[in-house]
């Protein structure tokens, strides 16, 4: 499937990912050093922030609760806000455009 990256500079780059892994590990795979995901996935660094596009936000669904209180804890989290490390990446996602969020 295919995942669009926007960093926080706006630019778009469209990748091959993976499915079975992460958003989180598809963008940090593919290169984009943006994206710290400094506790390596396990829902602990909210520094894998994104923002899902407004297209994609019903399909992707809302953050799980241990996802969302770490959440709260950034000035950039709204409606469209997940942790990429939290999303699994699944051929119904083929399409997906997140935005990196803004550093905290
Ligand atoms: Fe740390 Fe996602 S990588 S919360």
């Amino acid at each position: 499937p295919k995942l669009t990256v926007l960093t926080r500079d706006g630019d778009a780059r469209t990748v091959d990912a993976e499915t079975g892994l992460s958003v989180m590990e598809n963008i940090r795979d593919n290169g984009f050093d943006e994206l710290l995901a400094l506790c390596g996935g396990c829902c602990s660094c909210a520094t894998c922030h994104v923002h899902v596009d407004d297209d994609w936000i019903n399909k992707v669904g809302p953050p799980n609760d241990d996802e969302d209180d770490l959440l709260e804890s950034s000035d950039h989290k709204n409606e469209n806000s997940r942790l990429s490390c939290q999303i699994e990446m699944t051929d119904d996602l083929d399409g997906l455009t997140v935005q990196i969020a803004p550093e905290d």
